[in-house]
């Protein structure tokens, strides 16, 4: 039987954080056995911002290291750069024909975008969903790995695949779902600043690609309280935040020890804020290193992108021919 398509990207804007390794690439990488898997770098989605060439060319590059380095691998899945594939800015224009300014005006990350950048409020910004629901049904995807800022992005790209089903009478595109090992919740990782996910932009992120001084620094900076005043108290956000922080990269046993310490008022926030550093070095030092690596390599990074490419178009190239098909492209000849 085939396995089910699996489509997922990342924006070429800036270093991986733990936001986006625990939120999407860990499950890419678990995902690669079971499932035919195409990952992507979204450099045409990250124009949004008006990178310079060079910032978007080094951008490009770093994130594919550093999805070599986390363990995709390019024997398994397909891994390519979005604007090597231009089929999807074809499907793109004829999905955008079907959607309405109204509910691309209502979507969230729009809005959050055109309050934090009024001068640039552009017209890829307002399309941004359509654009990523090309990427995830030019591949006929049926499970689409993200964090849980992209859950309402999805939905949009399930409304679009069901319109033009439903528009042109077909059933050309499967309708893509969210995916989590073992139906767990889709999840967010915080930042260190005390509230709000952990993002890019929102200077409260811990890169992949950090060293071990600069992450000690920004943990034992990070947001807390003066501590609990009274036995089994209700976690104010700030401390929840590194508490979930713990429980992805400590053991059981760690976090049940804080745990017990906050719980009976004895804690102290630089023995946690201690442990969490050292524990995310753990994690990501590894990972640091094989990105260096990887980074000097530029003859295996172009080698990737090329076959990957050549694979992804393949894939794209089908989807594309039958949608022009049931459009009406073509018909008279
Ligand atoms: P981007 O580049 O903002 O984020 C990439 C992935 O990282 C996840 N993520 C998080 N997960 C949990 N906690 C966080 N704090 C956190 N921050 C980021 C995101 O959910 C995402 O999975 N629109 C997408 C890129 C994209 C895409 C697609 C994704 C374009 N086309 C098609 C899937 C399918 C984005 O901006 O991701």
């Amino acid at each position: 039987m085939d396995k089910p398509i699996v489509v997922s990207g990342i924006r070429p804007t800036g270093y991986l954080h733990l936001g986006n390794y625990f939120g999407a690439v860990r499950n890419f990488i678990r995902m690669q056995d079971d499932f035919t898997c195409n990952f992507f770098i979204a450099d045409i989605h990250s124009l949004t911002t008006h990178p310079t060439p060079e910032n978007l060319q080094s951008g490009v590059k770093q994130v594919l290291a550093e999805y070599l380095a986390c363990g995709i691998d390019p024997e398994k899945s397909t891994i390519y750069i979005q604007s090597d594939m231009p089929e999807v800015t074809e499907l793109y224009t004829f999905l955008n024909m079907n959607a309405y300014l109204g509910e691309l005006e209502r979507t969230t990350s729009f809005k959050d975008k055109a309050r934090q950048q009024p001068e640039n409020v552009n017209a890829g910004l307002l399309t941004y969903p359509v654009l990523m629901a090309a990427d995830i049904i030019i591949h006929k995807a049926n499970f689409v790995p993200v964090g849980k800022d992209q859950e309402q992005n999805l939905e949009m790209a399930r409304k679009f695949a069901k319109r033009f089903n439903r528009m042109y009478k077909s059933d050309v595109f499967p309708i893509p779902r969210p995916f989590t090992f073992d139906g767990a919740d889709m999840i967010k990782i915080p930042g260190l600043d005390g509230s709000g996910k952990m993002g890019k932009s929102e200077g409260n992120a811990i890169n992949l690609y950090e060293d071990p001084k600069s992450i000690r620094k920004k943990v034992m900076r990070a947001v807390t309280d003066a501590g609990p005043t009274e036995p089994n108290s209700q976690k104010p956000e700030a401390v929840e935040n590194l508490f979930t922080l713990l429980k992805i990269v400590s053991t059981p046993d760690t976090v049940a020890h804080f745990d017990e310490q906050y719980n009976n008022c004895s804690i102290r926030y630089g023995d946690l804020k201690k442990q969490l550093a050292e524990d995310i070095i753990n994690y990501t030092e590894p990972i640091r290193v094989r990105i260096d690596d990887i980074l000097k390599d530029d003859k295996y990074l172009a080698k990737v992108a090329r076959e990957g490419a050549e694979k992804a178009r393949e894939s794209a190239v089908k989807t594309l021919n039958e949608v022009k098909k049931v459009i009406g492209f073509n018909s008279l000849f």
